[in-house]
């Protein structure tokens, strides 16, 4: 039988790594900025590539997240358990404990004083250096101190991590597993957050616990909404924060004369951090949104109900928004990269990012001056079929 058009369509994603934007990514972005595609679940979704109409539909409110959690939403990738698993701020903020995740995760960050970072940077990286070389900074660098600063700013015991990081990684995966074992999975993990919260003592350990507190005074959410929520909070946190600092290491290590640049002049590590956020790719998937009111993007015109796909790694590498989008310039200036997404949904946890990072990373320069990859960059390993894009290890010698 002939193939039809529709089977012809490009089946997203197409991201598996993440020193480099996939091929079909950037072919898209030059012929088709919004074109259709297949999705994980079997449907059709426009997959848009452009900086611009990326901006306009994270803009406006015709193009709704939580629409998706509806019995009759389009599907992306695997079903959504629960409609606050979309829309956690929004249920968070009805409750009156949005503050209190702002105030955590915000620019003061009270959990994670820099020194404290430094040093638990270092112990990662002496242990590495203990087990000998060639040494693994993805376990002991991006892993490491991701799940040290949210466990601690989470309140969640560091002992677990290992446990709740096996939990979160299975979320993650777009392929493999059935959707029942998923959503055990899910079920754990909810259920650990729910028994960590129920047996919380006086003194709270850290945000879920003050969330719990609050709570209990206002009745906002019921148990399972708050698990759910304590739950996403995790996995999103520790998932994409380990994601992009091992992505971000790959590339830094990259650029010898970069890193000496940072050493001569700490004070630009920020400004390099925003560049590594814009040119590291980090999203296996894509950023979803469902047409709530016909619209154009560009020359397309969009439906009511259709399944909108940001790729906002595309997005970052838009040479109409970005001058020479390929090279990694840690000077770029302006640099308005949607690597934290923007407008309703802008991610909440982008100061812990910003922040945090910055601290690792000159603290990876200082401590290990020697520092630099063990295998070329294009054996670097990655974790097939993961929306937070992974390396499996990134070797390293000092
Ligand atoms: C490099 C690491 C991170 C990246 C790349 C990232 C990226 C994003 C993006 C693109 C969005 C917008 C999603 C959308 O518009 O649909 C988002 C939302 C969100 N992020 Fe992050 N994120 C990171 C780290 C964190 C951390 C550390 C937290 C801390 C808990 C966090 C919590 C959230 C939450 C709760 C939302 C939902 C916001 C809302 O719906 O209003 N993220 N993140």
């Amino acid at each position: 039988m002939p193939a039809t058009e529709e089977d012809l369509l490009p089946h997203y994603p197409f991201s598996d790594r993440g020193d480099r934007l996939a091929p079909e990514l950037r072919d898209l972005q030059r012929r088709c900025p919004v074109a259709r595609v297949r999705t994980n679940a079997g449907g059709e979704a426009w997959l848009v590539t452009g900086y611009e109409p990326a901006q306009h539909v994270l803009r406006e409110r015709k193009f709704a997240r939580s629409a998706l959690a509806g019995p009759d939403g389009p599907t992306q990738d695997a079903p959504i358990l629960a409609p606050e698993l979309l829309d956690a701020m929004g249920y968070l903020q009805r409750a009156g404990l949005r503050d209190e995740v702002l105030k955590a995760l915000g620019r003061a960050q009270p959990c994670l004083p820099a020194e404290w970072v430094a040093q638990v940077t270092r112990e990662g990286l002496d242990a590495m250096v203990e087990a000998g070389g060639p040494g693994d900074l993805q376990h002991h660098f991006a892993e490491w101190v991701a799940a040290r600063c949210m466990c601690r700013t989470l309140g969640l015991p560091f002992e677990d991590r290992h446990w709740l990081a096996e939990r979160a990684d299975l979320d993650l995966t777009m392929v493999t597993p059935t959707n029942e074992e998923l959503a055990r999975n899910w079920e754990e993990l909810r259920l650990y957050m729910h028994q960590h919260i129920t047996a919380r003592p006086a003194e709270p350990r850290g945000l879920l616990d003050r969330l719990a507190d609050l709570n209990d005074r206002r009745r906002g959410l019921d148990d399972k909404q708050l698990s759910n929520i304590a739950a996403l909070l995790f996995v999103t946190s520790y998932e994409d924060f380990a994601s992009f600092l091992g992505v971000a290491a790959v590339h830094l290590l990259q650029y010898p004369e970069v890193i000496d640049g940072l050493r001569a002049r700490p004070d630009t590590m920020p400004q390099c951090v925003e560049e590594l956020l814009r040119h590291g790719v980090v999203l296996g998937n894509a950023i979803p949104r469902f047409v709530t009111q016909d619209d154009k993007l560009g020359d397309v015109s969009v439906k009511e109900g259709d399944l909108i796909l940001l790729s906002l790694d595309a997005v970052n590498y838009d040479p109409d928004a970005f001058p020479r989008p390929g090279s990694f310039d840690p000077a770029r200036s302006p640099n308005p990269h949607l690597r934290f997404g923007y407008g309703r949904h802008h991610c909440p946890g982008a100061h812990l990012v910003r922040r945090q990072s910055e601290t690792a990373f000159a603290t990876l320069l200082e401590h290990l001056p020697g520092i630099r990859l063990a295998v070329p960059a294009d054996e670097v390993p990655w974790v097939p079929n993961r929306m937070a894009i992974m390396p499996a290890a990134v070797p390293v010698m000092w």
